[in-house]
């Protein structure tokens, strides 16, 4: 009896450590992950990869750190340096001979990198990929969720150690032709390339939140490489909706993040700090609505300002979004920063029919240095 008890007691504690914590807001509020498939407890770094590339629903824990680094060797070629030949620039990578083709005027270097930055993890479907406190930590390889997986939960992790040094070193997370993905209080640091990348194929239902987007970093490739990374969020996918909701982006200095190829991006509740370059970057194709947004040293909230931005400007204007959201938008707040542009109210038809994220006040927003990241769920 007693012991019948005790089984059911750690069984019904390890359900409740296992799932996901909360539900997704926003675009991808329908998520389930691994649902009601297996708890599983990788032990080591093949076993984590083939558990996250099965095709079983799986709720994943992570209880430790999964160090990649060396585990595929290490290349030494020749590289260049675009942005500079100081210790503190960061160097490229010749992929695809992309020194040649976009840099040939860039001084030459040998570099030697870590192979198992460049290609992350591939992820199935049906899967949640949980950390315990603050224990789950990758590094040296990202995530990707490509080739039409659906429902995807990762919560709760930290990425690092993509290969710092080397732009083209390995990207943190990679969202291409998925839908339903939910990415939720992870920590993204010292990465090569990009911290999101979004590829051309559609993306249909994501919300990134609570995520610490942290570009610190000893090599950069911002002007006078002051540490700043510069390749943050690359959000220019087909069709994609992104909710991205009360997320810490801080020492970026370029896209963070980029948006384009008819993306529908519902920024709200982030806080951007110390960028001395640029936040938004918007081109043709992307639609933007900003609110409740806080930038604070922020040298350019917005670049370029192509496609179509509603950049939430005063309380008059923002009223126009009660007939689409079915609420007023939320002022942005600026301190010490450039403001965010845009009155465009065309592309907000886009929200009808969708989940959307609350709003709370910028002031509000400002908290979210403190709750954003892993370890904080
Ligand atoms: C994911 O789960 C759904 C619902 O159970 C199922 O229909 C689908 O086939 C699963 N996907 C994969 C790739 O196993
Ligand atoms: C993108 O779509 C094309 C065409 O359907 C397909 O061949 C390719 O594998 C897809 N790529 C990814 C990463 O999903």
């Amino acid at each position: 009896m007693r012991l019948t008890t005790l089984s059911s007691a750690v069984l019904a504690l390890a359900h409740a450590v296992a799932a996901a914590t909360g539900k997704a807001e926003g675009f991808a509020a329908s998520v389930t992950g691994g649902g009601n498939g297996r708890t599983v407890y990788p032990s080591s770094n093949s076993e984590l990869v083939s558990y996250l590339g099965s095709s079983e629903a799986l709720n994943i824990v992570l209880t430790k750190t999964f160090d990649f680094t060396g585990s595929e060797g290490k290349a030494t070629e020749q590289g260049c340096m675009p942005w500079g030949t100081g210790s503190t620039c960061q160097k490229a990578i010749n992929k695809d001979n992309w020194c040649g083709n976009y840099q040939p005027n860039a001084p030459k270097t040998t570099i030697t990198y870590d192979k198992a930055g460049m290609l992350g993890i591939t992820v199935g479907s049906n899967k949640s990929l949980v950390g315990q406190g603050s224990q789950g930590v990758i590094k040296g390889k990202g995530l990707r969720m490509v080739s039409n997986v659906k429902n995807i939960i990762i919560q709760n992790i930290k990425i690092t150690e993509l290969n710092p040094e080397f732009v083209w070193g390995g990207d943190a997370l990679t969202i291409d032709g998925a839908d339903l993905v939910w990415i939720d209080h992870v920590t993204t640091s010292r990465i090569g390339r990009q911290h999101f990348v979004f590829g051309n194929n559609a993306s249909g239902r994501v919300t990134v939140s609570n995520c610490d987007i942290d570009g610190r970093s000893s090599w950069s490739a911002d002007t006078g490489c002051t540490g700043h990374h510069y390749w943050g969020l690359y959000f220019t996918g087909s069709q994609d909706t992104i909710t991205f909701k009360n997320n810490y982006v801080h020492h970026t200095s370029g896209r963070s993040p980029k948006v384009q190829g008819n993306t529908l991006l519902h920024a709200v509740n982030n806080y951007f700090y110390s960028n001395p370059g640029h936040a938004f970057e918007t081109a043709s194709g992307a639609m933007v609505l900003a609110e409740g947004n806080v930038f604070q040293n922020v040298n350019a909230a917005i670049e370029n300002g192509g496609g179509q931005v509603f950049a939430s400007p005063d309380s008059g204007t923002n009223a126009q979004c009660q007939s689409y959201l079915g609420r007023s938008c939320q002022l942005n707040a600026y301190g010490s920063s450039g403001t965010l542009s845009g009155t465009a109210t065309g592309f907000l038809a886009n929200f009808q029919g969708k989940t959307i994220a609350s709003a709370s006040t910028a002031e509000v927003a400002k908290g979210v240095v403190n709750t954003a990241g892993f370890g904080r769920v």
